[in-house]
């Protein structure tokens, strides 16, 4: 039975997260990616919530002269448990390859930080019937190649480009096809018993009053909530769908 699992991405806002924190089922993880800054505080807050620590991007170097850029290690340093990975803002506005995406994924695993890769087609892919085609390659150039470490600790965020930030969440058909469509592109890679394990979250619009149906998928596994996480409330309320 795969758990579900909830993680907000918080972009390039730092809210101030204020108020109770409800609290959630045992049976469910729960995350959240604060801006790198933000990661300290955050730590400090999450602390006795069961939330754990996620951050946004990492670099696939242990170290030396990379101004900007944050190691795996470093994250780790600050009590990280997942990264995102491939998010379609970074692949769009700052050119990140699957190559790269790859690199991270293994980094990461080095440090025992869990990948959240990101995939996900735009609008114009969509309306040409390319999307299976086209998330079924980014799906590929990650599970031909990945170690057996860093696969143990990996999860798949669905997220279609055209439904993040927008308010058009994909339907719950279409979300569940593609989510299914993952999971078997990742059996095809590498058997069917680890595929079933595989934790595919979707993300895109996600808010409270969607999510029930959403994670009521067969396929979906959880969601990656931008918008709606800046605030632990509605957060909250997703999680507790
Ligand atoms: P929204 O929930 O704001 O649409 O963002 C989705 C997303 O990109 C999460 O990574």
């Amino acid at each position: 039975m795969r758990k579900k699992f909830i993680c907000g991405n918080w972009k390039m806002f730092a809210p101030a997260w204020e108020g109770e924190i409800p609290a959630f089922a045992e049976n469910k993880i729960v995350a959240v990616a604060p801006p790198f800054t933000e990661l300290s505080r955050m730590s400090e807050r999450l602390k006795g919530t069961g939330i754990k620590l996620a951050a946004q991007n990492v670099y696939f170097k242990d170290n030396g002269a990379y101004t900007g850029e944050i190691s795996a290690e470093m994250l780790k340093n600050l009590g990280v448990s997942y990264c995102i990975v491939g998010h379609s803002e970074r692949r769009g506005y700052f050119g990140e390859t699957d190559e790269d995406c790859l690199k991270k994924i293994e980094k990461l695993a080095e440090y025992g930080i869990a990948a959240i890769l990101c995939v996900g087609e735009s609008l114009e892919t969509r309306e040409a019937g390319d999307e299976y085609k086209f998330v079924g390659t980014q799906v590929e150039a990650i599970f031909e190649n990945i170690s057996p470490a860093a696969a143990e600790n990996i999860v798949v965020a669905y997220e279609p480009i055209w439904a993040i930030g927008t308010g058009k969440t994909a339907s719950a058909e279409q979300a569940q096809e593609m989510c299914a469509h993952i999971r078997a592109t990742i059996a095809a890679c590498k058997g069917s018993d680890y595929a079933d394990g595989v934790l595919i979250q979707y993300g895109g619009s996600v808010k409270p009053s969607n999510a029930a149906e959403l994670l009521g998928m067969e396929d979906i596994d959880g969601a990656l909530v931008g918008g709606a996480s800046l605030e632990p409330a509605s957060f909250m309320d997703i999680v507790n769908y």
